[in-house]
């Protein structure tokens, strides 16, 4: 199969990377010469494990190339992947304004009637108005070629999107007709071959809302166990035994019962703002998404009211951040979590002593005042408290009576769950563990 991606950022480029790998003849193509540059040469622009490899496996077998040329890259293909950004707009609504401009290239160049496959997460009914702008241009251009509209949403994480890529827990394709499904599912062939996951075929609409259902409920589950964390808190009991406990019960399942700072990242907040705003346009009022993000909110600033309470001041305090990235295993910032605790903390006239193994080149501008350490000892030097932002397993290595020797003050806010809250008490720390039983404040 031959087939053209638009837009090789990260859900681009690792579809691009996968259907090379299997087997399928793909070229990407991407407005952004430096980034066609660095890929043509096989440098791949961020990390992500395994996606050099086969980006490199890809580029040597002549199955993967990159252009920056539309007019290039379209001519010629089966299906065109539209894998472009669809950023907020100001009001929170997703801006497609870019898959907008994909289509209208795809209706101007294509020379045989193609699918064109939405991969970038869009509002429910995009695949009408894709179909109205394709069809827009042929009339145009006096072509009259009708082209097929299908969805087929992705549900890859950052740091195993190559995973979740080859071997998915589902395939979601929706078309409007035979021929389309027919052509996805050969697409999908080879991976189905090796890798037995359900197959979901059904029409656009249902696709595309498949797509926002899923990360909303993640979202929601995330807020759940957060509510249930400031509860624990409050009663006195332990959260993780009760996620724990809950996750046996098959219907709920452990995964995404991590109390812990609110999620962040480049999708979650997105795509919960943006079926909010999609429902309403659509006349309904998706009030429990609204109550997901206030939680998502107030999980957020959970360090800061824990250090009022804990320290009474945190003016004038040094404050060590462990943790940028919005989780473990990634550089990425995009709405993490943490850029909220240190705008608390700054906010207040602390100074951050921030540590992040691998993110700190992030903020190489922003913040003048954040002290930037290139270790967690170093950031907890003499610091007054200290703040756990991301799970880092280096973090967790970290033992409580080094804590204690490291400190200034005894204070730490485990926002994470990390450390045992137990080891932190009998070295003498006055601790706040996440969704753990407040433990009176102690006299310094
Ligand atoms: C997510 C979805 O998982 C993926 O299917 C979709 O395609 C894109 O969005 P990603 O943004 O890479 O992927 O991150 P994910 O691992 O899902 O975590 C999202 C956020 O939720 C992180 O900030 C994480 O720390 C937080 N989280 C996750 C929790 O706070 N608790 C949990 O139990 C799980």
């Amino acid at each position: 199969m031959r087939i053209c991606i638009i837009g090789v950022g990260h859900v681009g480029l690792v579809s691009a990377a996968c259907f090379a790998e299997l087997g399928h003849d793909v070229v990407g193509v991407d407005d952004d010469p430096a980034k066609i540059a660095a890929l043509s040469a096989g440098e791949v622009p961020f990390y992500e494990p395994g996606l050099q490899d086969i980006v490199s496996a890809g580029l040597e077998a002549g199955r993967l190339s990159f252009t920056g040329s539309h007019a290039e890259a379209i001519p010629g293909v089966d299906a065109v992947f539209i894998c472009v950004g669809t950023p907020r707009r100001e009001d929170g609504a997703p801006n497609l304004a870019y898959v907008q401009r994909a289509a209208a290239s795809v209706a101007q160049l294509a020379d045989r009637p193609v699918a064109v496959i939405e991969k970038s997460t869009v509002p429910v009914r995009t695949g009408e108005r894709i179909k109205q702008a394709l069809a827009l241009q042929a009339q145009a251009q006096g072509t009259g070629m009708i082209h097929r509209v299908v969805s087929n949403p992705e549900f890859l994480r950052e740091g195993n999107a190559v995973e979740d890529t080859l071997r998915p827990d589902r395939v979601v394709v929706g078309a409007d007709d035979e021929h389309a499904h027919a052509l996805l599912r050969d697409i999908y062939e080879p991976l189905l071959a090796v890798h037995d996951c359900p197959y979901v075929a059904t029409d656009v609409r249902t696709a595309e809302l498949i797509k926002h259902s899923s990360n909303a409920f993640l979202a929601t589950k995330i807020s759940f166990i957060n509510a249930v964390a400031r509860i624990c808190e409050l009663a006195g009991a332990d959260v993780q035994t009760v996620a724990d406990a809950m996750g046996h019960d098959a219907r709920i399942g452990r995964a995404f019962l991590n109390a812990g700072l609110g999620y962040g990242g480049s999708c979650f907040p997105k795509d919960v703002e943006a079926f909010i705003h999609i429902a309403a346009d659509l006349g309904y009022d998706f009030g429990l998404l609204r109550e997901t993000e206030r939680i998502n909110r107030e999980a957020k600033s959970w360090p800061i009211a824990e250090l009022r309470r804990l320290m009474w001041n945190v003016t004038d305090k040094e404050v060590a951040v462990l943790g940028l990235a919005f989780k473990p295993g990634t550089d990425d910032i995009r709405d993490a979590p943490a850029i909220d605790v240190i705008e608390d903390l700054r906010a207040e006239g602390a100074t951050v002593r921030l540590h992040d193994p691998v993110a700190l080149h992030q903020i190489s501008d922003r913040w003048p005042d954040v002290v930037r350490c290139a270790s967690a000892e170093e950031a907890l030097e003499g610091a007054h408290a200290v703040v756990v932002a991301t799970e880092w397993d280096e973090y967790r290595a970290i033992r409580p009576e080094r804590l204690a020797e490291l400190l200034t003050y005894p204070v730490v806010i485990d926002a994470r769950a990390v450390w045992d809250p137990v080891a932190l008490a009998d070295a003498g720390l006055s601790a706040a563990t996440v969704g753990q039983p407040r433990t009176e404040v102690s006299v310094l």
